[in-house]
C-alpha cells in the first residue's frame, strides 16, 4: 500500500472547497473550536525520576522495570528495542535499522547510526527496466527491497559503550514474550489481518502470522522461531545475528527469494558513532540526527527559520500559522531532495545548510498573505562539493541520561518477508534511496544523485530522534514515525512546547500539518481543516487537504518533557487508539 496518495482531482477539490466557503458564515464554528480545545486537554503520565515512552505498553513496562532494577537508559533501550521486535512487529525489529541520539547526565551528547546499507551487489539502476523505467513495487516488497539490517549491531554497540546490566538479561524479556506469547491488541490483530495476502504471496513458507481465520484481539500468539533467534542474540551478541545460524538462515532466505544480501554483507556491517547536529532555538539547544538522516539538518532549517517569526502570535493551527509552517517546510524539503545523502559516500555541506544567513536568505521571499509556488522554489545554492512504518521510543533514567531512538522496517512489516526458520520480518528500506532521479518514493519524496544507490551506501532517512536542553539542563526527548512527516511532526511538537507552552501530551496530540515541496499541497490532520483556516489557506493560494490515513496520521510522537520542577511528563500518542504508552516512576 502506498503511504502517500495525492489528493483527489484539484478541480473537484476546488468546487467542494468553494461551496464550503460560501456556506461558512452559516456553519457552527464553535463546535470546531471545542473539538480542538478538547484535543489539547489531556495530560501525560508523570514520574519523578524515570520514564519510558514507546509504541507498546508491554515494551514501555519492560523498559521501566530495567530502570527500576538499576539499569540506565541504554540498558532500557536494548530491552525496549527487542521487546518491540516481538510485540510490535510492523515496525519494531531486528531486521531493520535506525538511529539514536543521546545525552548523558553530564551533558555530553552523541549519535549512533545503525541504518541499513545497500547490499554489496546493489546497483544504481537495480529497480529499472531495460528502458530505464522504474519496475513498480520492486524496491518496496519482496527480497530485492531489503537493505542489510543494522538494528542488532546498533544495540550491541550502544550496550558495549554505555550498558551496565548484562546483555543477555536485557534480551531475556523479549525471548520470554516470543516464547510464551502475548495477547494481541485490537490494532495488532487488525494489522496482521490486513496484510495476510501480502505475507502469503511474498513468502515461500507459511509465516506464523498467516492463517485462514482472522486474528482477534485478546488471542495469545507466540513466535518460537523468533524466540530461538533472540536466544542466539542473547548468547552471542553481534554474532548471534551476523554470523552462525541466524546469518545462515538469512542468507538462505535471500538466495531462495532472489535477494542480494550475502554473508559478506553481514560480515561488513558495523554501526557508526556520529556527531549529532546541534543548533539553537529561542534559548534552547537542539541535538538531533545527522546524515544519513535528513532529520537533524531539516529540523535545523525549520526551527532556525521559524525563529525569525513570532510564531505564538499567529495562533496555533490558524491559517497564518499553517501558512508559515508550509512555506518553511517546502524550502527545507527542496534542499533535502537535492543536497542530502550518506556522508560516508557523498559530500554534504552541513555547515552551509545550517548557516543563519543561508536560512534567512532562503526564507526571504516568504510573504504572509500568499504562498510561494513549489515550481518557483529551487534547492538553495550551498557549497556543492563534487567529489509507512517506523517506531520511536524515548527514555530518561534516574541518573539523568536520555535516549531517543527511532527504528524502522520502513513500510508496515517492511518487505513483508519473514526469514524462514528465524521468524523475523525484513525491511524494505531500499525504497528510501532515490531509485531514479526525481522519482517519488512511497512517501512522495524525491531525490537525486546524492541519494542514488551504491553498494554499502546508507539510504537517506527522515528519522529525527531529538533531544532539547535549556540552560544546560535536559528538557525534552522526542521523536516519531511517519515517513516524510517525521520531520514536520518533530518540528511542530518542539514548537508547540516552546512557542505555545503546551504540555508534552498536548503537543503530542495537537493536530499537525505537513507539506514537502513536492507534491505542492498542504496536508492537515483530521480535525485541523476547519472552515476558518481552510478559507485562510485557500485565499493564500494553498491547496489544503485533509489527511485520510488515520492509521499513520502525521506522526505518532513519543515524548518526555522535563518540567521546571524536575518532574517528567511522558507523552505517548494514543489519540487514535494506538497501543502506545508511557511508563515511569
Ligand atoms: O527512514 C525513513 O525516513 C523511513 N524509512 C521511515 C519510514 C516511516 O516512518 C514509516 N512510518 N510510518
Amino acid at each position: 500500500m502506498r503511504f502517500f496518495k495525492p489528493p483527489p482531482s484539484p478541480a473537484i477539490a476546488t468546487v467542494v472547497l468553494s461551496l464550503l466557503m460560501l456556506l461558512a458564515p452559516y456553519l457552527n464554528l464553535q463546535f470546531i473550536y471545542l473539538q480542538h480545545h478538547w484535543r489539547l486537554a489531556p495530560k501525560g503520565v508523570y514520574g519523578d525520576t524515570a520514564m519510558v515512552v514507546s509504541a507498546h505498553g508491554l515494551a514501555s513496562d519492560i523498559g521501566r522495570d530495567v530502570l527500576a532494577a538499576g539499569g540506565n537508559a541504554f540498558d532500557a533501550a536494548v530491552a525496549v528495542n527487542f521487546a518491540l521486535a516481538v510485540v510490535y512487529q510492523q515496525a519494531g525489529n531486528i531486521g531493520g535499522g535506525g538511529f539514536m541520539v543521546y545525552r548523558l547526565a553530564d551533558g555530553q551528547t552523541g549519535a549512533l547510526d545503525f541504518r541499513e546499507k545497500a547490499p554489496l551487489a546493489a546497483d544504481k539502476n537495480m529497480y529499472l527496466d531495460a528502458e530505464g523505467e522504474v519496475i513498480k513495487g520492486l524496491s518496496l516488497a519482496g527480497h530485492l527491497a531489503v537493505g542489510v539490517p543494522g538494528s542488532v549491531a546498533g544495540m550491541v554497540a550502544l550496550h558495549e559503550k554505555f550498558g551496565t546490566l548484562p546483555w543477555d538479561v536485557l534480551v531475556r524479556p523479549s525471548i520470554y514474550l516470543a516464547d510464551e506469547g502475548f495477547e494481541l491488541s485490537e490494532k495488532a490483530a487488525r494489522m496482521f489481518n490486513r496484510y495476510q495476502a501480502d505475507f502469503a504471496r511474498l513468502n515461500r513458507h507459511q509465516p506464523i502470522v498467516v492463517r485462514d481465520q482472522k486474528w482477534r484481539a485478546g488471542e495469545r500468539l507466540a513466535f518460537p522461531d523468533l524466540a530461538q533467534t533472540l536466544s542466539r542474540i542473547a548468547k552471542f551478541g553481534h554474532d548471534g545475528f551476523y554470523a552462525g545460524e541466524t546469518a545462515r538462515l538469512l542468507v538462505d532466505e535471500m538466495r531462495a527469494g532472489g535477494g542480494l544480501i550475502t554473508q559478506a554483507d553481514l560480515n561488513a556491517y558495523q554501526a557508526v558513532w556520529r556527531q549529532p547536529v546541534r543548533f539553537d532555538y529561542r534559548g534552547h539547544k537542539i541535538i538531533s540526527m545527522p546524515p544519513p538522516s535528513s532529520g537533524g539538518l531539516a529540523l535545523a532549517q525549520l526551527l532556525q527559520g521559524a525563529s525569525a517569526y513570532d510564531v505564538a502570535a499567529l495562533g496555533h493551527n490558524s491559517a497564518a500559522h499553517i501558512h508559515l509552517m508550509t512555506e518553511l517546510q517546502r524550502r527545507t524539503y527542496a534542499d533535502r531532495a537535492t543536497h542530502l545523502g550518506d556522508t560516508d559516500f557523498v559530500d554534504v555541506d552541513m555547515a552551509g545548510l545550517m548557516a543563519a544567513d543561508y536560512i534567512a536568505a532562503r526564507n526571504a521571499d516568504i510573504v504572509p498573505d500568499r504562498k510561494t509556488d513549489s515550481k518557483t522554489i529551487r534547492p538553495g545554492l550551498v557549497n556543492v562539493i563534487e567529489s509507512v512504518e517506523t517506531t520511536h521510543f524515548s527514555i530518561i533514567d534516574p541518573m539523568g541520561n536520555a535516549v531517543a531512538i527511532t527504528t524502522t522496517l520502513n513500510g508496515n512489516y517492511g518487505a513483508k518477508v519473514v526469514v524462514k526458520g528465524a521468524g523475523f520480518f525484513l525491511n524494505n528500506e531500499m525504497d528510501d534511496f532515490s531509485i531514479k532521479p526525481g522519482y517519488a518514493n512511497q512517501f512522495g519524496l524525491v531525490g537525486d544523485d546524492k541519494n542514488a544507490i551504491a553498494p554499502a551506501k546508507r539510504m537517506l532517512s527522515s528519522m529525527t530522534p531529538t533531544i532539547v536542553e535549556k540552560d544546560g539542563r535536559l528538557k525534552l526527548v522526542v521523536g516519531t514515525p511517519g515517513g516524510a512527516t517525521i520531520i514536520t511532526s518533530v518540528f511542530q511538537t518542539i514548537s508547540n512546547i516552546i512557542d505555545f507552552n503546551m504540555s508534552a501530551q498536548q503537543a503530542v496530540h495537537a493536530r499537525k500539518s505537513h507539506s514537502q515541496w513536492q507534491p505542492d499541497f498542504v496536508m492537515l490532520e483530521k480535525g485541523t481543516l476547519n472552515i476558518g483556516n481552510m478559507i485562510g489557506l485557500m485565499r493564500r493560494g494553498h491547496q489544503p487537504y485533509s489527511w485520510p490515513h488515520f492509521t499513520y496520521a502525521l506522526g505518532r510522537v513519543e515524548a518526555i518533557l522535563v518540567h521546571p520542577d524536575g518532574r517528567l511528563e511522558g507523552a505517548a500518542d494514543y489519540s487514535r487508539g494506538f497501543d502506545d504508552r508511557a511508563s515511569g516512576f
